[in-house]
């Protein structure tokens, strides 16, 4: 097994017809680290991930293991192991095979070989579906034989484009656990990438997120969730409510109302900014004299998520265990820390 301290990219770069799909990516991944790749579809998140398995050639830019370049060795010399968002199996061999697969190739002994393909099926708890074929198990089960297929090989880096995504919800969750548990245990390091926040919270020690190609933020889940680097960052993270507004001293007005908020980057006495909130953030009654008229009500168990317009019309999202009901009118309030200000 090939280790590494770090693992760099340097203003990795691929373009395609003319155009960046990733732009001068710098990242330096620190072995045993969970790292997820962050954004919404198109952002540059597959390119990633792609260039660094070696199934992309770069436009720009270097890898590094340590002190030696990657990016120019083929895919099956970088010694990474891959799981696809469509799992790519084999179809006409059974679990077993598709597991024990990537160890044949290597020239691995035959003992060697049960041993650790056992093992491997052990962890994704399929023993007793190791004699099926693909065809015979379901998505989780599929999904579970490609994390297997892809650490038994003891990869110095697993690289995992979506694989949740085919996945019901309550299977998406148990396998989340599942690959960090894996993760943790095999003393991985781990590139993931997802479109999804929460799964990328809950799961990463580091986030990195893109947009249209060029990275926004590189940070640990509570930097990025509680001080997203821009409005991008903001609104892909929940900040549900973008209130356009200008800047006063230590304060926002937005349409007739100053409200104290925090301001993010740089942001001078009367440009245009964005004051971003989350509806869990907002808090209902208070003195701040904003009233709002609720318009419509979702269930969502303990809580309910209300769209309600402001006199002036402006609409804001809220989330609330109160019992709100349409045409309600409520009082809102935005505390300070809650309230990032952003440059427009
Ligand atoms: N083979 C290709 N030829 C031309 N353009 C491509 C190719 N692959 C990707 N692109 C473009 O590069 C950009 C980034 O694509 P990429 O597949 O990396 O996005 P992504 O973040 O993985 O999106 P998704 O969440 O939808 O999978 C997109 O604009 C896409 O159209
Ligand atoms: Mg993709």
């Amino acid at each position: 097994m090939t280790t590494f301290e770090t693992l760099r990219l340097d203003g990795v770069t691929r373009r395609f017809a003319g155009a960046d799909a990733l732009a001068g990516l710098d990242l330096e991944i620190r072995r045993g680290e969970f790292i997820a790749l962050l954004g919404p579809s198109g952002c540059g998140k597959s390119t990633a991930l792609n260039c660094l398995a070696g199934l992309l050639p770069l436009s720009d830019g270097s890898i590094w293991r340590d002190g030696t370049r990657l990016d120019t060795l083929p895919p099956e010399r970088r010694g990474f192991g891959m799981v696809f968002q469509n799992y790519a199996l084999f179809p006409h061999m059974s679990v077993r095979k598709n597991v024990s697969f990537g160890l044949k190739m290597r020239g691995v002994a035959r003992a060697e070989i049960r041993r650790r393909t056992d093992e491997a099926i052990r962890l994704v708890h399929l023993e007793e579906h190791a004699a099926k074929l693909p065809g015979q198990l379901s998505g989780g089960q599929q999904q579970r034989v490609a994390i297997a297929r892809a650490v038994v090989v003891e990869p110095s880096l697993v690289l995992m484009d979506e694989p949740l995504s085919n996945l019901d919800a309550k299977l998406r969750l148990e396998m989340r656990t599942e690959i960090r548990r894996l993760h943790q245990n095999l003393g991985l390091t781990t590139v993931y990438v997802t479109h999804d926040q929460e799964e990328a919270l809950s799961m990463a020690d580091r986030l990195v997120v893109l947009r249209a190609g060029r990275v926004q933020q590189i940070g640990t889940p509570e930097e990025v969730h509680n001080r997203p680097a821009n409005r991008h960052v903001a609104d892909f993270l929940g900040f549900r409510n973008l209130l356009p507004g200008i800047a006063g001293g230590g304060s926002v007005k937005i349409n007739n109302w100053q409200v104290s908020g925090t301001p993010v980057g740089a942001v001078a006495e009367g440009d245009p900014v964005v004051a971003a909130i989350r509806p869990e953030d907002v808090v209902l009654g208070g003195g701040s004299g904003i009233e709002v008229t609720v318009e419509v009500v979702e269930y969502h168990g303990r809580e309910i998520a209300a769209e309600a317009r402001t006199v002036d019309g402006l609409p804001l999202h809220l989330r609330t265990s109160e019992r709100l009901a349409p045409g309600d009118k409520v009082a809102v309030a935005f505390p300070p820390e809650r309230l990032l200000v952003f440059p427009a």
